[in-house]
């Protein structure tokens, strides 16, 4: 595949098809996005809006949050289920307030470093707000990845997720692109995942990557991720 095109076609597609009104988006407030993907992690988008908003409604800043008591995060985060997240958040919240003088890192590398934060969710705040060139990998962006590679190692192996990593770096848009591309193709890679490229099913015909991808080609789709435990 030519370097590029790939990511200019995600880009194109989320400008048009993806997601763009949710709550946490329109914004480059790292505490907002950085709010938003702890809650994604293990929570579908339309629990985690009314929490999103009642969270920032009582904290607005990541100073409040730090400044809480962890009962009273731990009673707002009450149905999302999940309560290490809850307890990362404030310790993560702490850490930004003690560690970086109020501010979010602006790289991944700093970020990751965060209570709470992975590779992914890491990536995902750098290019969402700072327009950082890494890629992010959660379970949604895994299947589109595997299916557009034809990628059929087990994934339940770390050297074959280290291999997708490597490969999704490949992927990503051009240095010289304009700088909304980075964000966008980032959560273009997430609204593809979401709604269209989705575990039963798929809707290829509407993907607007069909065109590169092996698994489409194939015709088994759903074969992919190979996984063989969870
Ligand atoms: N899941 C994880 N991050 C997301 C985002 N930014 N938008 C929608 N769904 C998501």
């Amino acid at each position: 595949m030519e370097s590029g095109v790939f990511a200019s076609a995600v880009v194109a597609w989320q400008a048009v098809h993806g997601r763009n009104s949710l709550p946490w988006q329109n914004t480059q407030d790292p505490y907002r996005v950085w709010l938003s993907e702890i809650m994604l992690q293990q929570t579908q988008v339309v629990t985690v809006k009314d929490y999103f908003a009642r969270f920032l409604a009582r904290f607005p800043t990541v100073q409040t949050l730090a400044e809480a008591s962890l009962d009273e995060v731990l009673g707002l985060w009450s149905g999302l289920g999940y309560y290490s997240r809850a307890r990362n958040l404030h310790r993560c919240a702490q850490d930004v307030m003690h560690l970086h003088g109020g501010s979010f890192p602006s790289s991944a590398a700093v970020l990751v470093t965060l209570p709470g934060i992975g590779r992914s969710t890491a990536a995902a705040i750098a290019s969402l707000c700072f327009g950082e060139r890494v890629a992010i990998m959660d379970a949604n962006v895994k299947r589109v990845l595997t299916r557009a590679l034809g990628f059929d190692s087990d994934l339940a192996s770390a050297r074959n997720e280290r291999t997708l990593w490597d490969l999704a770096e490949t992927l990503l848009p051009a240095q010289a692109e304009n700088a909304q591309a980075m964000p966008r193709y980032t959560q273009g890679m997430m609204d593809l995942g979401a709604t269209v490229c989705t575990p039963k099913k798929p809707q290829c015909l509407l993907c607007p990557v069909n065109r590169f991808c092996m698994a489409a080609k194939a015709g088994n789709p759903e074969v992919y991720p190979v996984r063989t435990r969870k």
